[in-house]
């Protein structure tokens, strides 16, 4: 990599690409998403090993719900197996992949069951007491417009004739304390944010990629991180 020094410390992924990858091989679309689970574990292990303190990977926007039940049913039981097997494996030792990292959910999780936003809080809680480097936020039924809707409405409730300003509204996001996103990875060559963090990519460097999410290699992500080391950011004002 060129300049390592300059490695950003959150990258958010818009895993796309997992349905026209199982189509090409003449697959099912829940194929992809399975082999988009497995390349979602890879991808953590690699920012960790990189350095990357922050992560925010979009599973399932609120958009997403507007697909056929079939592919909705089969998201929510790749989600459940994943959370079973991610929970036991770190509960017993078992995984490197989740070593010194931390996972978090953003998105509205009250669509969830009783029991899905369970497993969400004994996953979000169980390194807890361990020294992370690496804090993963899962975009699950999440939507940018959603989450400053419900970032306003909580702040007005909470300060009744106040007026809402951008700091009211960032303390009101669903991770209030995780830093704005400095990379956005977006795969499977569309050139769009689809509602992802919408509020905090305002100055985000954008990257997209024609590779499928299921493909996404850690090579991959070290060329999207060598061209975000390229670029000058300005924030609005002149470059030095
Ligand atoms: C991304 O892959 C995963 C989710 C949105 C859940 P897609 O399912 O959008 O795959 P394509 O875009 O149809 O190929
Ligand atoms: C964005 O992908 C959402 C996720 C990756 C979860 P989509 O496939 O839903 O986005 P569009 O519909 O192509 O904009
Ligand atoms: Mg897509």
């Amino acid at each position: 990599m060129t300049d390592i020094s300059d490695i950003p410390a959150h990258i958010g992924f818009i895993m796309d690409g997992n349905g026209r990858w199982a189509t090409a091989k003449g697959m099912p679309r829940k194929f992809g998403h399975e082999a988009g689970a497995r390349t979602f574990e890879n991808i953590v292990e690699s920012c960790r090993d990189l350095g990357i303190r922050y992560a925010t990977f979009y599973a399932f926007s609120t958009e997403n719900k507007s697909r056929p039940k079939d592919e909705i049913d089969a998201l929510m039981l790749l989600f459940d197996r994943y959370a079973d097997d991610i929970f036991r494996r770190i509960k017993n030792g078992e995984t490197k992949t989740y070593e010194n990292v931390r996972i978090r959910f953003v998105g509205d999780l009250s669509y969830f069951s009783e029991k899905r936003r369970k497993s969400i809080s004994d996953i979000e809680n169980i390194n807890s007491d361990k020294e992370i480097r690496l804090t993963v936020c899962i975009a699950l039924n999440y939507g940018g417009r959603n989450e400053i809707v419900n970032a306003v409405n909580r702040f007005i409730s909470a300060n009744p004739g106040k007026t809402v300003s951008e700091k009211s509204i960032s303390e009101n996001l669903y991770a209030p304390d995780v830093p704005d996103p400095d990379l956005i990875i977006r795969t499977a060559g569309e050139m769009r944010l689809s509602n992802f963090l919408l509020w905090q990519s305002a100055y985000a460097e954008f990257y997209a990629t024609p590779v499928f999410w299921p493909d996404f290699s850690e090579n991959d992500l070290k060329k999207a991180i060598e061209s975000y080391s390229k670029r000058t950011r300005k924030f609005g004002g002149i470059s030095k």
